[in-house]
C-alpha cells in the first residue's frame, strides 16, 4: 500500500459494477452475488451510450436491473454517462468491479483497468469470475439466441426473457422434455 493510503474495510466499501447490460445475464448476476460477498454496497451502472444502438433503452435496462434486485437493499441501480471514474467518484464508490469469463476479457479489461487507474489512482479495479456454467454467456449471445427460437431460460433471469419475448413478439420457448427413442 501506497504511504497515506488507508486500508478500507470491504464491508463499508461501496463499489460500482458499469456495464451495458443489454440485457442483464445470470451471469452478470453471478458477478454482483461475488460482489456482495466483499463489498457492503453494489451500484450497478448502465452505461448511456449514444453510438451503440441497444435492444433495450437505458430505462428499460434499469428497470429490468431494478425488478431483479428489488428484494435487495445493498444494491443501487443507475445510469451512467462519461467517465466511470468520475462518475465512481461522484456516488463515493473506491472499487470497480468488473466480471472476466475467460483469457480473452483479459487484454480489454487490462487496458480499460490500466486506463482508469492513470484517470484516478484512488479508485482500483477489481475482476471476479463467474462460475463455469456462464464463461460462455455474453448479452449478444443471449439475444441472438432468442431472436433464433432457442432457450435461454436458464442463461438470464425471467424478467429478462419476459422482456425479450415482448419485444421481438415471439414466445418464451419451455424447456423441451427429453426426445425418446423408439425401441
Ligand atoms: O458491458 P460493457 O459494454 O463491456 O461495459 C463497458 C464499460 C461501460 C465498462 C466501459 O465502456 C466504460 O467504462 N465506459 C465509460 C467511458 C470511460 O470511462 N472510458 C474511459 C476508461 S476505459
Amino acid at each position: 500500500m501506497r504511504p497515506g493510503r488507508q486500508p478500507a474495510s470491504s464491508a463499508r466499501t461501496c463499489a460500482v459494477f458499469p456495464g451495458s447490460f443489454d440485457p442483464i445475464t445470470n451471469g452478470h448476476l453471478d458477478i454482483v452475488a461475488r460482489a456482495l460477498s466483499v463489498f457492503g454496497r453494489l451500484t450497478v451502472a448502465v452505461l448511456v451510450n449514444v453510438e451503440k444502438l441497444p435492444l433495450f433503452d437505458v430505462e428499460e435496462r434499469v428497470a429490468i436491473i431494478r425488478e431483479v434486485y428489488r428484494d435487495e437493499p445493498r444494491v443501487t441501480v443507475d445510469r451512467f454517462s462519461g467517465l466511470l471514474v468520475d462518475y465512481a467518484e461522484a456516488i463515493g464508490a473506491s472499487v470497480i468491479v468488473r466480471g472476466l469469463r475467460a483469457i480473452s476479457d483479459f487484454e480489454v479489461e487490462f487496458q480499460m483497468a490500466l486506463m482508469n487507474r492513470r484517470l484516478n489512482p484512488r479508485i482500483e479495479t477489481v475482476f471476479m469470475m463467474p462460475a463455469e456454467s456462464y464463461s460462455y454467456v455474453s448479452s449478444r449471445l443471449v439475444k441472438e439466441v432468442f431472436q433464433l427460437g432457442g432457450r435461454v431460460s436458464d442463461l438470464v433471469p425471467a424478467v429478462v426473457e419476459r422482456r425479450l419475448s415482448e419485444k421481438y413478439g415471439t414466445p418464451i420457448k419451455s424447456a423441451r422434455s427429453p426426445v425418446r427413442r423408439k425401441g
